[in-house]
């Protein structure tokens, strides 16, 4: 029997290249189904037609299991919630469609949810193997399209303190490791070689930018520069190289990520530090924070990597405080492409 004060929440994400459907109930997380789209690794990155195209195809089916797996069905549901930007506005659009004809035909409750907020609000997850943080907390949001921190007041309000002014972290592993000859996405695959690898092997720039800032498309060209140097005398020598390689490209962007959370937290006098976003899955940055989190006497909070990576859990999470604040959306507003955390609809 379900009890009164239980909400159940319907989450659709489908802002980039993975369509995620879940349900919770409160902040417990019932299921979350995800389709991953293979048909981008031909191309060595996402191609928004095609991802448009693979949301269409797996939405409904992936709605269908979300609501088996959770053992529910519509009716039980209270609200619907979607991802409204920012992302691919062919793939946002596929969501916000789905979601406002669910929304029209059963006449529940619309609720527009910020991806980046989102992925903040990953957690707020009953049964996180770090619990849940206490407000206020900085957050440092590492995605393949993002690098933001975050100061987190409550669930429903957030100051962005600072992001990358070029390419995100995500970014930086993936074009590192297309350069590398390695797959899409190429950030998983750097942590897998990087673990036999030394990280101090080769030496690669941090760009030096304003001081709650990132730079990451520089140290992507230096890797470009140093290979077409090193290949020159010796063809393989990426071959010969790719676990240090790795080792090296990936310490100089998790080094990077480590300074300025430091840098912020004491400026902001934050001690509770939390990560999120498909990035926060690295390995090396996982130990190195909470290393570092030791040393600083921080709380450090990293999500289970299902709700780190793109998830309709998080959307769900997020719908969920913003119905307990009766904040809802219209069946008018349309896709955002660019959106900050903290700024309203
Ligand atoms: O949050 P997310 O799933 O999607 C976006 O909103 O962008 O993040 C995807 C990014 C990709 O750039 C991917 O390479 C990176 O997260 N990623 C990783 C790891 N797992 C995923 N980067 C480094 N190490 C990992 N283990
Ligand atoms: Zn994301």
């Amino acid at each position: 029997m379900n009890k009164v004060s239980d909400i159940y929440i319907l989450g659709i994400e489908s802002s980039c290249d993975d369509t995620s459907i879940a349900v919770c109930r409160n902040n417990t997380v019932l299921s979350n189904v995800t389709a991953n789209q293979k048909v981008h690794s031909l191309y060595g990155g996402v191609v928004p037609e095609l991802a448009s195209r693979a949301h269409q195809e797996h939405i409904v089916p992936v709605y269908q299991q979300a609501l088996k797996d959770a053992n529910v069905t519509l009716d039980d549901i209270d609200a619907i919630a979607y991802t409204h930007g920012p992302g691919l506005l062919g793939s946002l659009l596929v969501g916000c469609s789905f979601a406002k004809s669910l929304a029209m035909a059963t006449g529940k409750k619309l609720i527009a949810i910020n991806h980046m907020e989102a992925h903040i609000l990953a957690h707020t997850a009953a049964n996180n193997p770090d619990g849940n943080p206490q407000y206020p907390y900085l957050n440092l949001t590492v995605s393949g399209g993002h690098t933001q921190l975050v100061r987190v007041n409550n669930p429903s309000s957030f100051d962005l303190i600072g992001e990358s002014i070029d390419d995100a972290a995500g970014e930086a592993f993936d074009k590192g490791a297309k350069t590398l000859g390695l797959p899409y996405p190429g950030g998983p695959h750097v942590d897998k070689i990087a673990k036999t690898g030394n990280p101090l092997a080769y030496k690669f720039p941090i760009s030096n930018v304003g001081e709650f800032e990132f730079s990451f498309s520089g140290v992507k060209t230096s890797l470009l520069y140093f290979l077409q140097k090193e290949t020159k005398n010796d063809p393989d020598f990426i071959s010969n190289n790719l676990a240090d390689i790795c080792a090296s490209y990936q310490h100089i962007i998790v080094q990077s990520l480590l300074q300025k959370v430091e840098y912020t937290a004491d400026a902001l006098n934050l001690s509770t530090i939390c990560l999120s976003g498909g990035v926060s899955a690295n390995s090396y940055l996982n130990q190195s924070i909470r290393e570092l989190g030791t040393k600083k006497g921080w709380n450090i909070f990293i999500p289970p990597l299902n709700l780190c990576t793109d998830n309709g859990a998080m959307i769900a999470l997020a719908g969920y405080q913003k119905y307990l604040q009766n904040d809802f959306s219209t069946i008018d507003a349309s896709p955002k492409s660019r959106w900050k955390p903290g700024v309203s609809l």
